[in-house]
């Protein structure tokens, strides 16, 4: 008889075995310390969304040494955070996290919320970063799925490797699995092997402490045999000619003429459409007559 795991049946994804490994292994990251305060969890996890932690790690420390408080921040220039924010990518996020410190002042007397409702209304919070902060910052028992999370809990709870993007059902899902006691330390751990064991690539089952009852190792690994997504390049993309262009804004203390950007990037189209996305987004100020800068 096989081992009895059902789909998304939670001993695939024992408590016990998983605690027990991540507090083995676990990285000891700035955010997971016991002292890290809600605004430290809430910038962590904006930058972590679309950025390995080695890159994050050193933006971090210098954003919680600049602005150790939602206050601080919401007195900074947007100037200034889309400065901090460095070559992190997806700059946008450097303007949201501004604005949700600024609604951290207004709305909550300079507190970051702890409930995921309040969370996930602030500005570019979404139900991923809401969910983080509930329960990374506060101790709540809230499903907090990633990218990572998901690939843990399709192949050993359902034994499926699927790799599409995070799906309402899917927070469902791991929300059903959620153990009574330790739940934000168990999101954590199964983050945390997605990362390091159970990577998407090249999964380190000979050293996974869910191996025994790991429904996708027992099924033989079999391939994704449902719809797909499609793969997303960067080079050549938009987003790569935005990159360049803000990073000219960014290193220029005076505004960057027009005929300056245009040696960026050779497709003038392309260009003119990055650089009318950037001032639509508020991460660029400027015409073509003044040239361009960051938003004071
Ligand atoms: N610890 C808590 N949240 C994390 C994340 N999103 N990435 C890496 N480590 C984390
Ligand atoms: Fe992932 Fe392999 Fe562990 Fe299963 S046994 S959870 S596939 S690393």
């Amino acid at each position: 008889m096989p081992t009895a795991t059902r789909p998304g049946s939670a001993s695939a994804l024992d408590p016990g075995r998983l605690l027990t490994w991540y507090d083995e292994a676990a990285r000891d990251l700035p955010w997971r310390a016991p002292g890290a305060s809600p605004w430290g969890v809430l910038v962590s996890e904006v930058m972590l969304q679309q950025t390995p932690v080695a890159r994050v790690l050193p933006a971090w420390a210098a954003w919680l040494e600049r602005w150790p408080t939602p206050a601080d921040c919401a007195s900074a220039s947007p100037a200034d955070v889309v400065r901090a924010w460095g070559r992190l990518g997806y700059p946008r996020r450097a303007l949201r996290l501004r604005e949700c410190a600024v609604a951290c002042t207004d709305r909550h007397g300079g507190d970051v919320p702890s409930g995921p409702a309040d969370l996930a209304a602030l500005p570019g919070v979404g139900a991923y970063t809401a969910a983080a902060v509930a329960a990374f910052a506060f101790g709540r028992r809230v499903a907090v799925v990633d990218t990572n999370v998901k690939r843990v809990a399709m192949r050993a709870g359902a034994g499926v490797d699927d790799s599409r993007p995070v799906s309402a059902a899917d927070r469902r899902a791991v929300a059903s699995l959620l153990p009574a006691a330790d739940a934000p330390r168990w999101s954590v751990a199964v983050m945390e092997l997605g990362a390091l064991v159970c990577t998407a690539r090249r999964p380190g089952c000979e050293r996974c402490p869910l191996r025994e009852d790991c429904r996708w190792l027992a099924a033989g690994m079999p391939p994704w045999a449902g719809p797909s997504s499609p793969p997303q390049g960067y080079a050549g993309t938009d987003r790569q000619v935005r990159g360049r262009l803000l990073a000219a804004l960014r290193e220029a203390d005076d505004p960057v003429p027009a005929a300056d950007l245009a040696l960026l990037w050779d497709r003038a189209e392309q260009r003119e459409r990055a650089l009318a996305s950037l001032v639509a987004d508020g991460l660029a100020v400027g015409d073509p007559a003044t040239g361009y800068r960051l938003p004071e």
